[in-house]
């Protein structure tokens, strides 16, 4: 496959539908019950219109910035997601090495098939861990220290995953890791045998980072049952203090889609908050997160540092994000396309399509800078939809 010819992130997301079984397919594409705010946070984007200005000498560009203090090559970071790699063999590897040959921060979910140790031992350099609070606060406290063990150079702390929003598709397909050998999944696997040749290939197959190290968990088949028992439901504010104490590195909270919360969080002395639905996997009816990140940038952009992730598709959107205020975005599903599609010349594809976007948009912009971009060059939405509900609406007069 000539991957320099694939121009879009939706042309490897056609790929990696046919490449990949159904079943891992469907559990990154898609989101919680009716799935309206996973489809409404990339739809959304679109509402902020960039401002077109031209005869602006736009030579010599810029993307470089900094994200909680370490120098990216522009201002995209890859998302936490789980079961990577089951969408490619080693998924978790070959997705950390494209990101890392890029210049950009990679994040391993705790719900990752390759353990840490296994991605530390397999790429060059330090990577994010993503962490979820079990009810096991051992098991905890020791995955903190295997990701400092793993030399991880931040910790992200999920904050809106206690309990898991139902994803349809994964209940039809009865996901688990690795696929039980039904009918229909044997199947399915038929028809992608380079999915199955690269599976035959490794021996990561099962979530690595669980089984063998949760008491008791000798086989764990999906993130569902997992989080059903053992995520824990209690967990508050009070234990973001309970992290702090095993971690003493850089810590980003995650899941922050409110002015309140985000007032907490920036309170609590973490380096970043990420205003994330989980890309509409969670609060299906939550607002996308473009709409919060204005007004949450507003309220604690100068005490914290605010990223963005949920619904990213496009350098434009980044660019949207930056403008509206963001310090950085993270890139979850638009990288998991070029991953299912071609391992890591997919994802380094994938990196490619995003930078070229970013660059090209920004300069028609008639911007040379990405650190100087901001809401001059945006024209705004009105927000209609963040008036309170018991707003009167203002009745619209007509002329006859
Ligand atoms: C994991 O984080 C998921 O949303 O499935």
């Amino acid at each position: 496959m000539n991957l320099a010819k694939v121009p879009s992130i939706e042309d490897l997301r056609q790929i990696y539908q046919r490449r990949a079984p159904k079943m891992f397919y469907e559990y990154c594409d898609t989101g919680s019950y009716t799935t309206s705010t996973y489809l409404d946070n990339s739809a959304a984007f679109s509402k902020y219109k960039l401002r077109q200005r031209v005869a602006v000498n736009i030579d010599g560009r810029n993307l470089k910035t900094k994200m909680i203090g370490q120098d990216v090559a522009m201002p995209v970071a890859f998302a936490p997601i789980g079961s990577g790699g089951m969408q490619y063999a080693d998924g978790e590897i070959h997705a950390c090495r494209a990101a890392q040959k890029a210049g950009l921060p990679y994040t391993l979910s705790t719900m990752s098939i390759c353990s840490l140790e296994e991605v530390a031992k397999n790429v060059d350099k330090p990577f994010w861990f993503q962490l979820y609070v079990m009810r096991d606060r051992e098991f905890t406290k020791n995955m903190i220290a295997r990701a400092k063990a793993a030399k991880c150079s931040a910790l992200v702390l999920t904050l809106d995953l206690q309990i898991l929003g139902q994803r349809h598709k994964d209940v039809k397909n009865g996901l688990s890791s690795p696929p039980k050998l039904t009918l229909p999944n044997i199947l399915n696997m038929m028809t992608k045998p380079a999915w199955c040749l690269g599976m035959l290939g490794t021996k990561n197959r099962q979530f690595g980072n669980i089984v063998g190290h949760a008491k008791d968990v000798s086989d764990i088949a999906s993130l569902n049952e997992w989080a059903n028992h053992q995520f824990d439901q209690s967990l508050d504010w009070t234990s973001v203090d309970f992290i702090r104490k095993q971690w003493d590195g850089k810590l980003i909270l995650k899941g922050i889609n409110d002015v309140e919360d985000a007032k907490i969080a920036a309170s609590l002395g973490a380096d970043a908050i990420i205003v994330s639905n989980h890309g509409g996997r969670q609060l299906d009816g939550a607002s996308a997160t473009i709409d919060m990140l204005g007004p949450i940038v507003d309220a604690v952009g100068d005490k914290v540092e605010v990223h963005i992730d949920s619904g990213i598709r496009t350098g434009m959107d980044v660019l949207r994000a930056m403008a509206l205020g963001a310090k950085g975005t993270y890139i979850g599903r638009a990288y998991i396309y070029g991953l299912g599609a071609a391992g890591e010349a997919g994802v380094t594809r994938a990196i490619e399509i995003i930078r070229n976007e970013l660059d090209i948009s920004m300069a028609l912009c008639g911007e040379t800078d990405i650190t100087k971009v901001g809401r001059h060059n945006l024209l705004m939405p009105i927000p209609t939809h963040m008036l309170p509900v018991d707003a009167p609406a203002k009745p619209r007069k007509t002329k006859r």
